[in-house]
């Protein structure tokens, strides 16, 4: 049996920059300006207490603005100009569609782009090592940007969400990224059912990424909710992980969480693994790449540095 995993003594920020596609333009005063293609949107972001650095002129071109209706995600986009409902947007490879979701995003988290640039590598270099495809599991997986990632660098993926209309999204995103017959199982199920069946069938998977929201439903009405159902998630996905297990990425965007909590759950789930693992948050950083907006926490096991 390894070692434990070790613990990164210090925290990592995964800073996501400017791509083609998208951009942070600016931000302050509890608001983001970022480029989406072809549109500029503002959105709030209360942790940016902060001066905005570009004048409210350019704020105020801003193709799109979310006005928020309560403290949660939700709220309505006012438009200054017609907009399209879906317009094709990429990263590297893999291509995928904008929307104005009525949850203030963009139908995919511009932040996680420093996930996908480390799941691309890591693919890659396993992939090149010969044998067969990694098998990688991705829970909670939305419209499947990471799924796609994954796929496009030569993996067997299983895309698990709850959703029919996130899953339909996501295979619409394949289509566009011309990976229709790529190996992506598309699974519209509650996420624990899903995993406490694979562990009783005994299946094994070489990479595993979760990204659980802090409440959710399964399809027939599961109630989810992170930090009841969590530990015993992460367990069952530990089972899961083959003998030559690449990595387990955990992401959150919970309040009163943090990437060291996140962190110490999964060393507590993985003794005996070897390996280490990281922890932090991700951010998306400005055109200037001086000033960011951390967004959401990770804590990611690695079989072993590449
Ligand atoms: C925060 S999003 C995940 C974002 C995604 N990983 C990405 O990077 O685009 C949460 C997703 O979890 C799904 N979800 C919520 N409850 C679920 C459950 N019980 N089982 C499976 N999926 C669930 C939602 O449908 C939604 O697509």
């Amino acid at each position: 049996m390894s070692s434990n995993p070790k613990v990164a003594a210090t925290p990592l920020v995964m800073r996501t920059t400017a791509w083609k596609d998208y951009a942070l333009l600016d931000s302050g005063h509890g608001r983001k300006l970022e480029r989406y293609g072809p549109y500029q949107v503002v959105r709030p972001e209360p942790q940016c207490l902060w001066a905005p650095r570009l004048a409210e002129s350019v704020w105020a071109k801003a193709d799109a603005v979310f006005d928020p209706t309560d403290e949660d995600e939700a709220g309505r986009w006012r438009f200054s100009k017609p907009t399209k409902e879906t317009w094709p947007l990429g990263w590297r490879d893999v291509k995928f569609h904008g929307r104005f979701t009525a949850f203030r995003h963009l139908a995919f988290f511009p932040e996680q782009a420093a996930n996908w640039t480390w799941l691309d590598e890591r693919v890659r270099q396993r992939v090149a090592k010969g044998g067969e495809p990694p098998k990688i599991l991705n829970l909670f997986g939305y419209t499947g940007v990471a799924s796609l990632v994954c796929a496009a660098a030569g993996a067997a993926v299983t895309h698990v969400d709850a959703s029919k209309k996130a899953i339909g999204w996501a295979r619409d995103n394949a289509a566009l990224s011309g990976l229709s017959e790529a190996p992506i199982r598309w699974i519209c199920e509650d996420a624990r059912k899903y995993v406490q069946r694979e562990v009783r069938r005994g299946t094994k998977y070489d990479g595993i990424i979760l990204d659980p929201p802090k409440y959710g439903r399964g399809p027939t009405g599961e109630v989810w909710r992170l930090f009841e159902d969590l530990p015993e998630l992460l367990g069952l996905c530990c089972e899961l992980l083959s003998e030559n297990a690449e990595f387990l990425i955990l992401n959150a965007y919970a309040e009163r969480i943090s990437g060291l909590s996140l962190a110490g759950l999964m060393a507590d789930q993985m003794q005996g693994r070897g390996g280490t693992i990281d922890w932090g948050e991700l951010a998306l950083m400005e055109d200037s790449e001086t000033r960011g907006v951390g967004l959401s926490f990770f804590a990611r096991w690695a079989a072993q540095n590449p």
